[in-house]
């Protein structure tokens, strides 16, 4: 339906885990939600939750071309824009290939530039929003994630740029999330005391946050990043 009168929301790996919590909040508050997802076995779990699922590696400037296209001609307008999709390979780097580093890149960052330069148009018109998904990692780090720190520094810099470049008609806000279950783990008692806040974190806490930023109670809020990790990244961890 060209034009609609819906707010229209684009959730990138909306399939599954944080994407998918982001996709059934922003349904269920009034949006049009489309989910583009490199996986189309998700494609029954994004319909379930309300959205219209599109296959979509967003790495990837045709498919990213396709996709908003598709969006123009279907809904006709898009206010807010999630670029959640999200990849780690976790290896020695002496052991990472140039085209895994790649891969990893354009899935995390490359595909924020793409979905953002697709989108401007019709974001500008709308007056929208964008949130984009990083990780407490864009700040500290395990051995092994040189690919996946990088992408996430990289996206925390990426929004303050785009936050600059699109402002004042489109804001553009960072979210860093910390430990999130998003796999239904066997999470010990030790998992959830670790954290400041008592628990591990779940994909729920990462929509309520998204939708407060792509909504009009953040008029004043660009170009900002939130940490969303429980304290993880506030506590000292000298040993006794
Ligand atoms: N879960 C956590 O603890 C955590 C912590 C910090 C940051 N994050 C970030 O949050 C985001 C979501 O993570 P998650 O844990 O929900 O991941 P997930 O693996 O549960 O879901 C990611 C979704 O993205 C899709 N996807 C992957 N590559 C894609 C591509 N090229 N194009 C389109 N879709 C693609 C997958 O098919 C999947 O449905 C990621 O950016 C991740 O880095 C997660």
């Amino acid at each position: 339906m060209a034009g609609s009168s819906f707010p229209t929301a684009l959730i990138s790996g909306g399939a599954h885990g944080i994407g998918a919590a982001i996709a059934r909040r922003l349904a269920s508050g009034g949006y049009r939600v489309v989910v583009a997802d490199i996986d189309p076995a998700r494609q029954a779990d994004a319909e379930a939750a309300g959205a219209r699922f599109v296959a979509a590696d967003v790495g990837s400037e045709p498919d990213v071309g396709r996709l908003v296209d598709g969006i123009a001609a279907a809904e006709g307008r898009l206010d807010a824009l999630v670029c959640n999709a999200g990849i780690m390979i976790r290896k020695p780097i002496a052991e990472l290939s140039l085209s895994e580093w790649s891969r990893v890149l354009a899935t995390n960052l490359t595909s924020i530039f793409l979905l953002a330069r697709a989108a401007e148009p019709m974001l500008r018109r709308a007056k929208g929003a964008i949130v984009t998904i990083a990780s407490t990692r864009a700040r500290m780090s395990e051995p092994n994630t040189e690919a996946y720190a990088a992408s996430k520094g990289g996206v925390v810099a990426l929004t303050h740029a785009l936050a600059l470049s699109l402002g004042p008609d489109v804001r553009v806000n960072c979210i860093s999330p910390g430990w999130i279950d998003v796999r239904g783990e066997k999470l010990t008692a030790a998992d959830h005391a670790q954290h400041p806040a008592g628990r591990v974190g779940r994909p729920e806490d990462i929509a309520a946050l998204a939708a407060f930023l792509l909504g009009p109670e953040s008029g004043f809020v660009t170009g900002a990043e939130f940490v969303a990790d429980g304290g993880m990244t506030r506590k000292m961890i000298y040993e006794e």
